[in-house]
């Protein structure tokens, strides 16, 4: 199937087909954004009907309004289909989309005959293919959730004192080779292989990855994440602004380069305190003390890793989300996966899928100046701190038993009440 028969079905709404420019941003009285919106596999689309649900809940007490286009994708769909997402569906993420809201990819054994993840032209070829430099992961622990440790839940740590954001590089370092096989096998180009190389010592047989690390791949990170800590609070701890870079320069020369353009840049924001951590090092700090981190930059690999452990922190997968950027493109997804064994069973914490959505709810407001998106994004974040400081609703990870669509309900009604309040400032 094309996505023009995607398009074409009556399940799915419409799409207006116009190629997307990056425009200076302007003021937009009334903005209609065009989103594309890929479920994927196991609890993805349980996620996404409430993303869904916000969306409708926003259009309809907004001048916001979203065209929205759904793609069927993932391992599973692969599995089901021969193809992991229809003919034209990279192109029509790419030219005609504001902003791109993904669930979650990955099914058991669905791999490639290559080996590589079924899917992975979704979700790596998007990053790759649309240059989303930018993996932002924000790492807060909200009133009201208590941590699940040793199957128990308790209030480990504060939460005023964990409010930090992760930058994890997006396009290169140890995922590269994968990342540019998926945006090529997403444009239906010829897939590159990874030069043979001989290692001194090693003999038989061998499998191995490359880790490059650019100067301008490490800068427009970096950057990101200095013009990230001017415009927030500082450290929870003591309100100082920083940011670490986080590491392993003591043995990769990757992190070598990636360390010294962090010094460089640096050096241009005086105001903002620079530290360098050893990644090791770091995720004991991070669980120890998280009240010293505000922003966090560090390397692909690194920041899929050190996400999963932040996470804890903030109660779980369930809590965590994301938002892919580059200079033009936007996905948002939650951390946590496809979860099979939890799909189909409606139990599943939306929250990390709202959240997300309120990324790009805010990443909108931004690119395009859209002050009534800016707003409604703060109103999904004070829906969502409200909710949970009450916590009455909540899903199994969090201690409760409420089930995904309640949660999600709730959180709607919620957003429809403030939205209701304040609709005479937010036209
Ligand atoms: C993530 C995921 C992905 C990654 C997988 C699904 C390829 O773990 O977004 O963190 O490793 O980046
Ligand atoms: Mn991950």
């Amino acid at each position: 199937m094309t996505v023009d028969e995607v398009i074409a079905q009556p399940t799915v709404e419409t799409a207006s087909i116009v190629v997307f420019m990056y425009v200076e941003p302007v003021a937009r009285p009334m903005a209609t954004y065009r989103l594309t919106i890929l479920p994927g596999d196991g609890t993805g689309p349980e996620v996404i009907v409430e993303a869904e649900k916000l969306l409708a809940i926003i259009e309809q007490y907004t001048e916001l309004a979203f065209e929205k286009t759904t793609i069927p994708c993932g391992g599973k769909h692969w599995l089901d289909t021969g193809e992991e997402w229809p003919e034209g569906s990279f192109e029509h993420c790419r030219d005609n989309s504001d902003a791109i809201l993904l669930g979650a990819i990955g099914w058991p054994g669905a791999r490639l005959p290559n080996g590589d993840l079924a899917g992975g032209q979704v979700i790596l070829g998007l990053r790759s293919g649309l240059d989303l430099y930018a993996n932002v992961r924000p790492i807060k622990l909200y009133e009201g959730v208590r941590h699940k440790i040793h199957d128990e839940f308790t209030q480990v740590w504060k939460p005023s004192k964990v409010d930090m954001l992760v930058l994890r590089e997006n396009t290169e370092g140890l995922y590269h080779s994968l990342l540019r096989r998926s945006a090529l096998r997403a444009q239906g180009l010829e897939e590159k292989e990874d030069p043979k190389l001989e290692f001194d010592g090693l003999t038989g047989e061998l499998a191995w990855d490359p880790r490059p690390i650019s100067r301008k791949g490490s800068e427009r990170l970096i950057r990101m994440g200095f013009e990230y800590s001017r415009r927030r609070n500082g450290s929870p701890g003591d309100g100082i602004s920083r940011v670490t870079c986080v590491d392993k320069s003591n043995v990769t020369r990757g992190c070598q380069l990636f360390r010294q353009v962090f010094r460089e840049l640096g050096a241009g924001y005086p105001e903002i305190r620079g530290e360098e951590a050893y990644i090791d090092a770091f995720t004991m700090w991070m669980v120890r003390n998280p009240e010293w981190f505000d922003v966090v930059v560090t390397t692909n690999m690194f920041g899929d890793i050190v996400t999963d452990l932040g996470s804890v922190l903030q109660g779980g997968m369930g809590m965590a989300a994301s938002a892919n950027i580059g200079d033009v493109h936007g996905l948002f997804e939650p951390v946590h996966g496809s979860s099979p064994k939890h799909a189909g069973k409606n139990v599943v914490n939306p929250i990390a899928t709202l959240n997300s959505v309120q990324l790009m709810i805010e990443w909108l407001g931004m690119q395009h100046s859209d002050d009534v998106a800016l707003r409604v994004s703060d109103l999904i974040e004070q829906a969502i701190t409200e909710h949970l400081g009450e916590g009455n609703l909540l899903t199994y990870d969090l201690g409760g038993t409420a089930s995904t669509s309640q949660v999600g309900s709730a959180i709607c009604e919620r957003l429809a009440n403030l939205l209701t309040k304040t609709s005479e400032t937010i036209h």
